[in-house]
């Protein structure tokens, strides 16, 4: 899914960067996919619908109450860097969970478990200092000395390692400003929700929503 619902918050200077790096490598010549929107938002003025209740547009606003560094990590992971497409869970109409900002995802992308990035100490990354957190953005090690594995690898790898030294201080700085929320992400925290909950995120994805 292209994450627009993030991107609309980049600024206009931001995307016209990435235009002029697009339009200036060698053209292929190769048909475009076509659109595999799945039902029922395939159905076009649903998506108004989806819209007008899960969309804002963008640009991002800078929140007064927060220094310079904290606004530009809250840009880089709410709008460019996308980071809450994968680690916010999504209610049932597949949109972001507002209320549970940053707070890991046990059903994301390729079935993957997408840890909680808020600081709680427990269930979320509470006891990493902002160096543990610029280290993984750089090089993909955890403090754990573990690298990390599957989709936040490409995040690094083609992602956050070009980024400055001061934006990745900045996206840490950015997570440690959270409210911290408890939400255990774990194999065995999946498999425990209730039947109901499960019986309703499987009838979503049967129509295709989650
Ligand atoms: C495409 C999905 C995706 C995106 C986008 C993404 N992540 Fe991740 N992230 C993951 C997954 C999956 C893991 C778990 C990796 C593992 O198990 O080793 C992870 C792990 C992490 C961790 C380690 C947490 C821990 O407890 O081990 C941090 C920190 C992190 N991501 C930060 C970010 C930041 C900051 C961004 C945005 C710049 C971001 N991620 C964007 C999927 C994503």
């Amino acid at each position: 899914m292209f994450p627009y619902p993030s991107f609309t918050g980049i600024s206009d200077q931001d995307a016209l960067a990435i235009k002029a790096y697009l339009f200036q490598l060698a053209p292929v010549r190769q048909a475009n996919r076509p659109h595999d929107v799945s039902f029922p938002l395939s159905w076009r003025f649903l998506q108004s619908g989806w819209k007008l209740l899960y969309f804002t547009k963008g640009p991002f606003h800078p929140n007064p109450q927060w220094d310079a560094a904290t606004n530009r990590g809250a840009y880089l992971v709410t709008s460019l860097g996308h980071c809450g497409e994968c680690h916010t869970p999504r209610n049932p109409a597949g949109a972001m969970r507002r209320k549970a900002w940053l707070a890991g995802n046990l059903d994301g992308p390729d079935a993957e478990l997408v840890p909680n990035l808020t600081p709680d100490q427990k269930t979320g990354i509470g006891e990493w200092d902002e160096g543990d957190i610029t280290e993984l953005l750089k090089t993909g090690a955890t403090p754990s000395e573990a690298k990390v594995k599957g989709s936040m690898r490409e995040v690094v790898a083609d992602g956050t390692r070009f980024l400055t030294d001061d934006d990745r201080l900045a996206i840490a700085t950015y997570l440690k400003a959270q409210k911290p929320i408890a939400n255990t992400i774990s194999a065995a925290a999946r498999d425990a929700r209730p039947w109901y909950q499960r019986l309703w995120e499987w009838v979503m994805s049967l129509i295709g929503l989650a």
